[in-house]
């Protein structure tokens, strides 16, 4: 298994870290991010987006839990922040998105984390300071 931990001291380091990790991405990926509110998912997809060549503002969705973009693949941006239940992924067609032909990002992974493929990367984030986040990555 490969692990990773990095801290980051500002948004623009974030952005960069993801810009890195998404040369490495493949479609049918799935990326979930863990953490609360504020910790940089958001910030870190939009880096992964970057580095996938997506060259349209990435914002997490939030009235659709899904945004869909085009880079050198295919890119879903999920956002489970406002998932009340399982149910609701179940009949969005989440297999599409998980077992698809893009790349996948999940925020608020936790919240499907019973859907979640077994092949996938892991990304927690932890608030350490105003600035900083520390940013663990696990693969399987
Ligand atoms: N090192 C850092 N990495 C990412 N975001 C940071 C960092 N330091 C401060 N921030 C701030 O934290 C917030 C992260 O927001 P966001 O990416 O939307 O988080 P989330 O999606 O996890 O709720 C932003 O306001 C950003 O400016
Ligand atoms: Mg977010």
């Amino acid at each position: 298994m490969f692990k990773k931990k990095i801290i980051t001291s500002s948004p623009e380091e974030t952005k960069k870290l993801g810009e890195k990790i998404a040369q490495v991405f493949y479609p049918g990926l799935v990326v979930a991010l863990f953490g609360p509110l504020g910790s940089g998912k958001t910030c870190l997809t939009q880096g992964i987006c970057s580095g996938l060549g997506v060259k349209d503002f990435v914002v997490s969705p939030s009235f659709v839990l899904i945004n869909e973009y085009q880079g050198k693949y295919k890119v879903y941006h999920i956002d489970l922040f406002r998932l009340e239940k399982l149910s609701e992924i179940i009949n969005l067609g989440y297999e599409e998105y998980f077992y698809g032909d893009g790349v996948c990002i999940v925020e608020w992974a936790e919240k499907a984390s019973a859907l979640l493929p077994e092949k996938r990367i892991d990304i927690h984030l932890k608030i350490l300071s105003e600035n900083e986040r520390e940013i663990r990555i696990e693969e399987f």
